[in-house]
């Protein structure tokens, strides 16, 4: 499908929360007056109004781009944000600047607002809004976001009565003509988000047809088949089956989820490879990395442990990881990428440990 015709998703975010505000009024009136021109050019449309969501203030300890996410508020926003192609702010103005709710549901993710468009309907004062835009314009960017030069600002006492925003062509028009702005750029823009190893979505591999994402619940049942099938080759290497990753259940695999950022990497749908990661301290712990015994020979997992290496934050100094102290191919692809044995070398269960400095990272 050519992406000038793929359906795009939008999200309306509703940005103020206090009770008995206008922005409901000003979110249904956008939506109602762009309706036809969604359904004429494949959009579909949801709110997110935040009085609802509820977030409370930043409370996620990692950096939210680690995608390390404790709490399930945060990770059911992060699917919201990431499913939508486009995004339109409804947004006042609260002392010449963006309502606090906004900002801090900015702040609270990272990955998921990058290489999307944003489009506004402000309204307030005087300055009908703008001033608020204006300001989340400064932050947006950070965000690798692009605000577009199509936006509605509405003064209250103009274009509103109790209320409810008073009927008027040329209003309606200017909304209508934002959204299509706004689809044209946000499909202008998807090739941004699936182009590059930067991001999550197609990427270019040491094999063809390769997708990588962060692990969704859809796909932790193949992942724990995967692991499993893995781990027998450490088994045998190791003389044991005393190993967490072959005993572990769905459960611990979905528990597993909320400490560490896991990474699924799929060749035309089929999962063939994965690998996580997570912050402790100065290292960032790079663990779990896995290759479909038939693919292995490929260069995919050296390919993986780089990308999940060029995650690490940037408050860590290293990166670290373990095996068996028999799984010499695995030893040998650490060494091979930059990898040394810690001088602990090897434990009483029989694991190794390896680090890496953050900087020899290619
Ligand atoms: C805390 C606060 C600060 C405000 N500051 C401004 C302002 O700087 N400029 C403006 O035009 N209106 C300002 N207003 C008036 C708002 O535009 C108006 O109350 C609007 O309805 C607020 O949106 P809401 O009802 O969705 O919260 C402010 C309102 C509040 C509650």
């Amino acid at each position: 499908m050519k992406s000038e015709t793929m359906p795009l998703h939008i999200l309306v975010i509703v940005a103020s929360t206090r009770p008995g505000r206008l922005a409901p009024a000003i979110a249904d009136w956008f939506v109602q007056a762009t309706r036809p021109e969604a359904a004429g050019d494949q959009i579909s449309v949801d709110v997110a109004d935040l009085a609802d969501i509820g977030l409370p203030l930043l409370d996620e300890p990692e950096h939210p781009s680690s995608g390390i996410y404790l709490h399930e508020h945060t990770r059911a926003w992060s699917r919201r944000v990431a499913a939508a192609d486009a995004f339109v702010v409804v947004t006042p103005e609260y002392n010449y600047g963006m309502p606090a709710a906004l900002k801090n549901a900015l702040d609270f993710l990272y990955h998921e607002w990058a290489w999307k468009p944003v489009a506004f309907v402000s309204y307030g004062n005087t300055s009908a809004g703008t001033r608020s835009v204006q300001m989340t314009k400064q932050v947006i960017t950070t965000l690798k976001m692009m605000p577009i030069g199509a936006t509605v600002a509405l003064r209250i006492a103009d274009s509103t009565r109790q209320g409810q925003v008073l009927e008027s062509a040329d209003l309606e028009q200017t909304a209508r003509e934002m959204l299509l702005e706004l689809s044209r750029v946000a499909r202008a823009m998807r090739h941004l988000r699936t182009a590059t190893d930067d991001d999550e979505g197609s990427v270019r591999g040491p094999v063809d047809g390769l997708t990588l994402a962060t692990a969704r619940d859809d796909d932790l049942a193949e992942l724990l088949v995967l692991q499993r099938c893995c781990w027998m080759q450490e088994a045998l290497d190791n003389d044991t089956l005393d190993l967490a990753p072959l005993h572990e259940t769905l459960e611990d695999l979905d528990a597993s989820t909320s400490t560490w950022h896991v990474w699924c990497l799929r060749q035309y749908g089929r999962l063939i490879a994965a690998v996580r990661a997570r912050r402790q301290g100065p290292a960032w712990v790079i663990g779990r990395l896995m290759v479909a015994p038939d693919q292995a020979g490929k260069g995919i997992g050296s390919w993986l442990l780089s990308y999940a290496e060029q995650r690490a934050p940037a408050q860590t100094t290293h990166h670290a990881l373990f095996t068996g102290h028999k799984s010499t191919r695995n030893i040998d692809l650490y060494q091979r990428v930059g990898y040394v044995l810690t001088s602990a070398d090897q434990t009483a269960d029989d694991t190794v440990y390896l680090t890496k400095p953050r900087q020899l990272c290619t």
